[in-house]
């Protein structure tokens, strides 16, 4: 099976009307949202083209995504129990994470996440009514367990109901939390009494050398959510939809999600996260090691053209944390808040004097600032030619 990552040129990328290659002028190389330069896997397309022929574009039915889940879960992962009955198809992970979030929590109370993390995270938690409360990563990026335990504890106070919104593996630091984490983290989250939803959405891009652990396969973690898609694995964004999973514990937590939370995605891209996840592991372990090719070559890149920036290589995911503060950009930003739009420091000067776009860290909460996160799941001539222009730009 040929590089997934090799097989468009920039000109038929530019051609796209997605986010991540529309929203900059043209003589920008865009490594930011996380999009990946591919096209559609095979078994994919053929299952989206068949049911368009057919004129298959009703209302979702039955629990063909969910099971298409518990099969690659258990061939992939050795998950061998994921209960088809105690998962539900749910709008995408976001919104997903929000109505477990609504399960678990009331308004005001706090919401555990470990920063620098992925943006959206704060948006969604807020704008439901909810407190983000940042227990950040260490030095290593990854989980403090004596920060998260005090965290726990404040969350907790006065009784309040209190989450954790994990991301495992972890945007944006690449990093996959190991069994022994998790199994801390749920030991810690028993203790202080805080429920967890773990958003696994990258759980199918791990790398060589890491392996994934499903949280809701940790000792402790049984009254804990789970969220999971075909999206990031293989760059389905535009074709929505993802699956809620309960422990047996939270079953009756799940019995509460009203009925209409499940109208939200549409038929046509179950249609599509469910074949890719039953047939789609050839393209995954292609597009793996792809991914793996590039994140050697994103380091000797940075080796090459940017040495004072830090950089520990992703175990998961395609995404890479740069840590730019040795570059000495200031960082225009006023009290957290980015001065210009939302980017700051580096990002900006990478997009005004590289014309490369790559995700402003600021914008993942406390330890992003001086940082950004570039997106490698391109050809390796764009990845070339974008840490060419970022070393010719400092
Ligand atoms: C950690 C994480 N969660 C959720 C999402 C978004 O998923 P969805 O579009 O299904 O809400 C992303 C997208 O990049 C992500 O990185």
């Amino acid at each position: 099976m040929p590089n997934p990552l090799e097989e468009l040129t920039v000109d038929q990328l530019r051609q796209r009307t997605s986010l991540k290659w529309s929203a900059h002028p043209a003589d920008v190389l865009p490594l930011w949202v996380a999009e990946m330069d591919v096209r559609l896997a095979e078994p994919v397309a053929v299952a989206l083209k068949e049911a368009i022929d057919a004129g298959d574009t009703g209302y979702p039915a039955g629990t063909a995504y969910a099971e298409a889940l518990a099969g690659f879960a258990a061939r992939r992962w050795g998950w061998g129990d994921l209960a088809v009955e105690r998962t539900a198809i749910v709008p995408d992970v976001m919104l997903g994470a929000v109505e477990a979030l609504r399960l678990v929590t009331d308004p005001g109370d706090a919401v555990v996440v470990s920063s620098p993390v992925y943006a959206p995270f704060y948006a969604f938690i807020t704008h439901d009514g909810r407190r983000v409360v940042e227990a950040p990563l260490g030095a290593d990026l990854r989980i403090d367990l004596d920060v998260l335990a005090t965290t726990f504890a404040e969350a907790r106070a006065g009784g309040r109901r209190a989450a954790y919104l994990l991301c495992n593996p972890h945007n944006p630091t690449g990093r996959v939390h190991t069994a022994d984490e998790l199994a801390a983290v749920a030991a810690l989250a028993r203790q202080y009494g805080v429920r967890v939803v773990a958003d696994e959405i990258h759980a199918p891009l791990v790398l060589p050398g890491a392996r994934f652990t499903p949280y809701l396969t940790v000792p402790g973690a049984e009254d804990a959510f789970a969220l999971t898609s075909a999206s990031k694995g293989w760059n389905l964004a535009g074709l929505k939809a993802a699956l809620l999973i309960a422990g047996p514990d939270a079953m009756p937590d799940l019995a509460r999600l009203p009925e209409e939370v499940s109208h939200g995605p549409s038929h046509l891209a179950i249609i599509a996260h469910t074949a890719a996840l039953r047939a789609g592991e050839p393209w995954l372990d292609a597009l793996l090691a792809g991914l793996d090719v590039n994140r050697r070559l994103l380091a000797d890149l940075l080796a090459e053209h940017l040495p004072q920036v830090r950089h520990v290589p992703a175990e998961g995911t395609y995404l890479a944390w740069l840590d730019c503060r040795a570059l000495g950009i200031e960082e225009d930003v006023d009290d957290g808040l980015a001065v210009v739009s939302d980017l700051a420091g580096p990002a900006r000067h990478f997009l005004d004097r590289a014309r490369v776009a790559l995700s402003s860290g600021h914008v993942f909460g406390t330890g992003g600032a001086g940082h950004v996160r570039l997106n490698f799941a391109t050809s390796a001539a764009v990845l070339t030619e974008a840490v060419r222009r970022m070393g010719a730009a400092v």
